[in-house]
């Protein structure tokens, strides 16, 4: 039974919600499920925009039939090949096989790797420059390189000012029912899980995004269409901002996130009592045990806050591999512009500060507050002076 809702008269949202996905990616915690997105205009021409990740196919499917209320697909218009979007493209031409692909080179490329099949006599190569009549609706394309794989590319129907916006501006979590960003009380409910998405599935290509960011400056935007999440009809303003401090790694606060690795607790205790002398010093906290908090939380804070305190203990010679894993996340998302204090611990040989800096080291405009603080087991008598000393030259650094 078909699931559908209208962007517009003519543009249908065909997609499906997961909500049993335990890891996007393999790696990305969605408790609250994520949305596949699909659009289908009905002009002239038909044209799909995208399809879905295969868990949610039979839906997809249905929501299609139904919205051509018995007319041909005309055209597939590809916007990003990753197979959340793309993986039921070759049922689709199965399904339908008088449909045209229309995409760019590197997409072409892309669909023999991923399903072996000759479409040389379906595919329509359209590339940044060309337009694209569909009847009443002309489309126009932008590509948006690395966001966020190499091949993608936005299209804009500038009949309706409407932009198709692949990854970009999408989030975690499944629609439930609602469509529109306007719907929710998106800053309050939906924020976390957009910053969480961005953070890390495009964070690491900023510079890539304010490139789009600046081409998509020139067309009159009335309605964002993403791939996963809501589309933007109004508002969309205050939601671009966050993308242009995210995209430049300017933090969104001046506030302090301390992420902690602790075995027994000690590591844990001198991050707990920093965090106390912070709060008092009306410095702003957020906290995150790396052995509990999943990575991706962590690595979205760090691109909120403006201040970051890593303290772990030494492990095997290396860093607690909790932080060691969070550590070069960070470092792959080429997070950039911060403070960063640093608390290590070891029993007999503490080594975790100097290599917890040396994961670090890649990371442009990096400043260290301090030399950091070495526990030897636990904090030692008079060694709260240190972090006294610590809570002070970050207090002093950020009000
Ligand atoms: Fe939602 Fe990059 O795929």
């Amino acid at each position: 039974m078909h699931c559908t809702r209208k962007v517009l008269n003519d543009l249908i949202w065909v997609g499906a919600d997961d909500r049993r996905l335990s890891c996007f990616e393999g790696v990305y915690s969605v408790p609250e499920g994520v949305s596949y997105n699909s659009y289908l205009l009905l002009d002239e021409k038909t044209v799909l925009f995208d399809t879905v990740d295969k868990a949610v196919y039979q839906t997809f499917f249905e929501n299609v039939e139904f919205a051509l209320g018995g007319r041909e697909l005309d055209y597939l218009l590809i916007s990003h090949m990753e197979p959340d979007h793309a993986y039921t493209v070759g049922d689709l031409i199965l399904r339908y096989p008088n449909v045209k692909i229309l995409c760019n080179a590197k997409m072409q490329t892309m669909l023999g790797q991923f399903f072996h099949a000759d479409l040389s006599g379906r595919i329509v190569l359209v590339k940044e420059g060309d337009s694209f009549s569909c009847g009443r609706h002309v489309l126009s394309f932008i590509n948006a390189p690395m966001v966020h794989w190499p091949e993608v590319m936005m299209s804009y129907d500038s009949t309706d000012g409407v932009l198709f916006s692949a990854d970009a501006f999408g989030l975690f979590g499944a629609l439930n029912g609602r469509l529109f960003a306007d719907e929710s009380d998106f800053f309050t409910e939906h924020l976390g899980e957009a910053r969480r998405y961005y953070t890390n599935i495009v964070g690491k290509y900023g510079p890539q995004v304010q490139n789009v960011l600046k081409k998509a400056a020139n067309l009159d935007i009335k309605y964002v269409c993403p791939l996963h999440g809501f589309v933007w009809r109004r508002d969309f303003g205050a939601f671009l901002d966050k993308y242009r401090l995210w995209s430049s790694y300017t933090p969104e606060e001046k506030s302090v996130m301390i992420a902690y690795a602790s075995v027994y607790g000690h590591t844990e205790n001198a991050a707990n009592i920093l965090a106390v002398k912070l709060a008092e010093r009306g410095v702003r906290v957020r906290m995150h045990d790396t052995s509990v908090v999943p990575a991706s939380n962590i690595v979205s804070d760090a691109f909120r806050c403006s201040h970051l305190v890593f303290a772990a203990t030494t492990y095997n010679n290396g860093v607690f591999v909790t932080m060691e894993n969070l550590l070069h996340d960070i470092a792959a998302h080429n997070l950039q512009d911060r403070r960063i204090a640093i608390i290590e611990n070891g029993s007999w040989a503490p080594t975790s500060g100097k290599l917890m800096r040396e994961i670090l080291s890649g990371l442009k405009k990096i400043e260290y507050i301090g030399d950091g603080v070495t526990l030897k087991s636990a904090l030692a008598a008079g060694q709260e002076a240190e972090l006294d000393a610590l809570a002070d030259a970050i207090a002093a650094d950020i009000l």
